[in-house]
């Protein structure tokens, strides 16, 4: 799928989704006081702040200057056309509700992809980073390299999902989203997974929930109505760090589902909440 990428241009497409993801992350955090919602898309609740167009107006800067073969899909703006082959899937913040009510947990997430990011299972990301300014955690990963946890004081450590095996004694992370009639749907769904599991946690980003499976802080996740923005890079991280993704039917991850951990939990998890 898409072009040939040797190691070195592997690395050198993760180590800019690293540089973006930071600097972005830094501009969201140390945002000016009284700037909140922008407008609002699909539905009341579902929000776009001002800082997400400011951090994905830096994003799309910077890789036009460094990458303007490139093609960029955000969730804020219009698709731009490349020829290269290569995809910059942009989040400029995940988790944007947490952000609007401070709420520490969001992030940043970008990821360069092949093939086509808007047509389920015809396409892969090759490098990626998120990051969660509050906590100074940048997760990132290429493809074949492993995933790794840099912390902003320098420490690096190697990511690997949860050896838990058994369903039952998981701690499942989870989202819902915008759209009241989606919310009831998730909403039974959640109530069939609740008595099976250790608990649940619903903490607002995709993309964290994703990283944080990867480094066994979850042990397993699951969502339906999942934009290629919010699982890009998060995906990436998890399955360089020994993770399973699977969307519907078996099918590969996708908005109609995705479910992550270990592979041993997937296939528990899955069937629970894999309904049409
Ligand atoms: C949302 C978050 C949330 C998930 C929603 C997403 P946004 O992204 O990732 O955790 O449950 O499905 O839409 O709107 O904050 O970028």
């Amino acid at each position: 799928m898409g072009p040939q990428l040797s190691a070195a241009a592997l690395a050198t497409l993760e180590r800019l989704a690293r540089d973006l993801a930071v600097e972005a992350g830094r501009l969201v955090i140390e945002r000016p006081h009284g700037l909140g919602v922008a407008a609002t898309k699909s539905s009341e609740t579902d929000v776009v702040t001002v800082m997400d167009q400011r951090s994905e107006q830096l994003l799309r800067d910077r890789l036009a200057a460094e990458r303007p073969d490139d093609a960029i899909l955000g969730e804020e703006g219009d698709s731009v056309p490349g020829t290269s082959g290569i995809t910059w899937v942009l989040d400029p913040i995940d988790g944007t509700v947490n952000y609007l009510y401070d709420i520490p947990q969001y992030a940043v997430s970008v990821a360069a992809c092949v093939g086509d990011p808007t047509t389920p299972g015809a396409w892969e990301t090759v490098a990626g980073a998120v990051y969660h300014p509050s906590l100074g955690e940048l997760f990132h990963a290429h493809r074949g390299s492993g995933a790794f946890l840099r912390t902003d004081s320098g420490d690096v450590e190697a990511l690997s999902v949860s050896g838990e095996t058994a369903l039952g004694r998981s701690l499942v992370g989870t989202g819902f989203g915008y759209a009241a009639d989606v919310r009831r749907r998730q909403g039974e769904i959640v109530a069939r997974v609740l008595p099976q599991v250790r608990d649940i946690r619903r903490a607002g980003s995709a993309a964290i929930d994703l990283c944080w499976v990867a480094a066994g802080r979850l042990d397993a996740y699951y969502e339906s109505g999942l934009n290629p923005w919010d699982l890009a890079a998060g995906a990436l991280v998890l399955t360089e760090a020994g993770g399973a993704l699977r969307g519907p039917g078996g099918e590969p991850a996708q908005t109609r589902l995705t479910v992550a951990g270990p592979q041993a939990l997937v296939d528990q998890l899955a069937p629970l909440v894999d309904t049409p």
